[in-house]
């Protein structure tokens, strides 16, 4: 049952019993006044009998006193005490009427009856006056025997057993009237009194048992909300209120428990939020540290290969300028002389052509800016045409340079003139870290994806130690640097980054003092033929 039906059931009650003890009171005190009316009225009554009594005593007295005393100065008095008759007969009529209109409908006859009795009071008075003025009359004729007879039935009948009885009678009712009020005021008091206890205690209990209800039905549910408030503003957002039934506490509770509920879903989001963004910003930092540890080393490659270029280029041209400087300086010389000197200068020009020329193609490479003119290539041929023309090289070095290609044809998608150069870069290597008398031999192999090319000498080697540098820019080995002074140590990088820009490979293998092989693969093109025969790269 809800809270608030129960609470407004008990209030109903007790707001029931206050109204009811309010009206038992109201009416009480009306029936108080009624009654205290009520035996006032009787008095009043009662003392107007007595009063009139009094009077009609005082008014006969004073008749006996001129027919017996035959006394004038009584008749002065006779008037007055008739007046004051007349007097209290009203008031008795006043105080009788006043009762008719207070009393009920119970006493209603008995007070008509009173009026009555009243006209009948007034009739016997009015025969015992008329009967002294008949007494009067009789003594004025002289009748004094008569008169006296007529006195002795005034006195003795009307007064005596007529007026004497009634007004007994009356002044009797009146008192009986007076008590009865009196007593039906003391049985309302006391009816009252007992009522009121009764009512008193019965709305003591009740607001007592509402009080406790109250309090128990109140205080373990306000407990354990307040417990829960607390544990949450603790930040405990686990804590769940428990309360049993169906009422207002428990709907409180259940949206209360709702509540947190949701507060930590949201707190568990936020949180797992947070360490999403926590790890993006980590992995962001990570890639913006890399990124910057590649521009530095980028930019620390570009100012050192500055300093190799500027290196690599002094060589050639200190050579040209020497060379010149001596041919201008020297006397005449004969023509000869003078060809020669200018065909060194032009060797040395050749080469610091090749140089700027190698050094511009590493420098695209590296900023991805080159152009590559592909076209459809059968593999076979281009390595053929570069072992005719390095065949001449191979017999200046007395080296043997043959060549082992297979039968069929291997297509390939390149740049023709880049991809000689490759091989010119191998085939010269090969030749220039080889004695005399040694063999190279260029393989080509192939299968379904790639074409194998293996130029294979008998040459120094490379030492273990050396290999894995072999491919940076200007590095050149301490025996090749030693064996063969010149050479700028671009040749391989220069072939890798040609290789690499045709999807393939390019790999060295050694044996110190015994061998060398440096092996290329390039993507083979499947039976189409490539359907532009060039492209940009
Ligand atoms: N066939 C080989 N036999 C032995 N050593 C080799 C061979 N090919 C390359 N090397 C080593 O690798 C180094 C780098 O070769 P690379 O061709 O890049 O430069 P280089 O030959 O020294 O100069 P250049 O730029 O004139 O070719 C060489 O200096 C040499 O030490
Ligand atoms: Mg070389």
């Amino acid at each position: 049952m809800m809270f608030r039906l129960k609470l407004t059931t008990a209030l109903s009650v007790l707001l029931s019993i206050i109204l009811l003890l309010a009206a038992t009171l109201y009416w009480g005190t009306h029936r108080a006044g009624y009654y205290f009316q009520r035996s006032q009225l009787a008095y009043d009554t009662s003392q107007a009998y007595v009063q009139l009594s009094h009077d009609a005593y005082r008014h006969f007295k004073e008749l006996v006193d001129i027919v017996v005393l035959d006394g004038d100065a009584s008749v002065e008095q006779a008037e007055l005490s008739y007046q004051k008759l007349q007097q209290s007969l009203n008031r008795l009529r006043i105080a009788t009427n006043a009762e008719i209109h207070q009393v009920d409908e119970q006493e209603l006859a008995n007070e008509k009856e009173e009026l009555e009795q009243i006209k009948e009071i007034e009739k016997i008075l009015s025969e015992g006056i008329w009967a002294f003025e008949r007494i009067m009359f009789l003594q004025r004729r002289g009748a004094e025997e008569p008169a006296q007879k007529v006195l002795e039935t005034v006195l003795e009948q009307t007064i005596d057993q007529q007026f004497k009885p009634i007004i007994d009678k009356g002044i009797a009712e009146e008192r009986e009237e007076l008590e009865n009020a009196q007593r039906q005021a003391q049985h309302l008091l006391s009816d009252l009194k007992w009522m009121a206890a009764v009512t008193a205690i019965i709305a003591f209990c009740l607001a007592l048992a509402m009080a406790i209800w109250l309090l128990r039905n109140l205080s373990t549910p306000l407990d354990r909300l307040v417990k829960g408030v607390r544990q949450v503003a603790k930040d405990d957002l686990t804590h769940r209120i428990e309360l049993p039934g169906r009422n207002e506490f428990t709907y409180l509770a259940k949206n209360f428990n709702d509540m947190t509920q949701q507060l930590a879903q949201q707190r568990q989001h936020l949180l797992f939020a947070q360490t999403e963004l926590e790890n993006m910003v980590d992995t962001r930092t990570r890639e913006l540290q890399n990124a910057n540890e590649k521009l530095q080393h980028i930019d620390e490659g570009r100012l050192r290969f500055l300093a190799d270029i500027s290196h690599e280029l002094r060589t050639p041209l200190t050579a040209i300028r020497g060379e010149a400087e001596v041919t201008a300086r020297g006397k005449d010389k004969a023509p000869g002389e003078y060809r020669e000197a200018l065909t060194r200068i032009v060797a040395l020009s050749n080469q610091l052509g090749k140089l700027v020329e190698d050094l511009l193609f590493m420098a695209r490479s590296e900023s991805a800016n080159l152009r590559f003119d592909l076209s459809h290539l059968v593999l076979n041929n281009l390595i053929n045409d570069v072992c005719e023309g390095t065949q001449a090289l191979a017999r200046q070095q007395k080296l043997q340079l043959s060549l082992q290609v297979p039968e069929q044809d291997i297509n390939i998608s390149g740049d023709r003139r880049r991809l000689q150069q490759v091989l010119l870069i191998l085939i010269d290597n090969a030749c220039r870290y080889s004695d005399p008398g040694g063999k190279i031999t260029i393989i080509l192999q192939a299968d379904e994806n790639h074409a194998t090319v293996t130029v294979c000498d008998q040459g120094m080697g490379i030492p273990a130690a050396e290999l894995s540098e072999v491919f940076k820019r200007f590095y050149r080995g301490k025996q090749a640097r030693d064996g063969v002074p010149s050479g700028s140590g671009l040749g391989l990088p220069l072939a890798k980054s040609i290789i690499e820009a045709h999807q393939g490979t390019i790999g060295v293998a050694s044996t110190p003092g015994r061998q060398t092989r440096v092996t290329i693969t390039l993507p083979v093109l499947s039976s189409e033929p490539l359907a532009a025969d060039t492209a940009e790269m």
